[in-house]
């Protein structure tokens, strides 16, 4: 018997191949969640999928006809969808006056467009059932921004917005949504940041990578799986007076 009770749940997680998004299907399908794993990269997350007994799925959040497919399969295949975590999501450092349009729209199409579009093929399906609960991974710099991440911030307070009014426009069909926030989490998504600050600020990666783990009072880097924990109990019905909310899983370093 599971805490969180989420047995007769099924979840559609996005990204889940990799990162944050293996953590989160680690936790979900440890509390019993059926689980749907989406990924641009199908052979990974085929690979996350078979550990944790679920299905993978290919997806590509920016395409509207991908997102429509994946929602519509996962219908057939399961009947419902009662979970939906965006948490695909791209970044990269890139000093203001350098960036570009290519790269302000690569970032902003998976970040916020892609959470857009994921959950505008999700959402006619929930208020059908006045059911569901939906979780979209922003990050500390969607509510406080750092300088080289311009774009990345300006996509994560955009998760936030969508998060907020969605959840106001939502509430009266009984659907919440939530964000959570992570703030320094080792992934893959960091091997390049890191090369990319090293350059940007003249220092060694390893400087660069202290630079983050010095800011956290805790004094320790969140796991994939502290993602996880947050989206678990967001899903679930002891959260059942929550919406509109941006949860943060930083160690402390951000505080509002
Ligand atoms: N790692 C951190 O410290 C940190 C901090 C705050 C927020 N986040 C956010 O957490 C989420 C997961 O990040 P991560 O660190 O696990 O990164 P990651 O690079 O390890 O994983 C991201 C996954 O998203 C997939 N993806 C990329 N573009 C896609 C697309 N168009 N369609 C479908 N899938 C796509 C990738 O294939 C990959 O499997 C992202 O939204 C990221 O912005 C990460």
């Amino acid at each position: 018997m599971s805490s969180l009770d989420l047995e007769a749940r099924v979840a559609l997680v996005t990204g889940a191949a990799s990162g944050i998004g293996c953590g989160i299907a680690t936790v979900l399908a440890r509390e019993g969640a059926t689980l749907v794993l989406s990924d641009l990269d199908l052979e990974r997350a085929r690979a996350v999928a078979d550990e944790l007994g679920a299905t993978a799925m290919h997806h590509d959040v920016t395409s509207w006809s991908s997102c429509q497919e994946v929602v519509e399969r996962t219908l057939e295949t399961h009947g419902r969808i009662d979970i939906l975590v965006n948490n695909a999501g791209v970044s990269r450092s890139v000093p203001f006056h350098e960036l570009d349009e290519a790269e302000w729209d690569r970032v902003n199409d998976v970040n916020a467009k892609g959470v857009f579009m994921t959950t505008r093929a999700v959402v006619p399906h929930m208020m059908a059932r006045r059911s569901g609960s939906i979780i979209s991974i922003s990050s500390m710099v969607g509510k406080e921004a750092i300088p080289l991440f311009v774009h990345y911030s300006a996509s994560k307070f955009a998760v936030i917005g969508l998060t907020q009014g969605l959840a106001k426009e939502l509430a009266p069909y009984n659907v919440r949504v939530n964000a959570v926030c992570p703030g320094v989490v080792r992934t893959p998504l960091w091997e390049p940041l890191l090369e990319q600050l090293s350059a940007n600020k003249g220092i060694t990666r390893d400087e660069a990578w202290q630079e983050f783990v010095d800011g956290i009072p805790l004094a320790r880097p969140q796991e994939p799986e502290d993602i996880g924990e947050a989206v678990a109990f967001l899903a679930s019905d002891r959260a059942r007076n929550m919406t509109g909310q941006g949860i943060n899983v930083t160690g402390g370093m951000q505080l509002h």
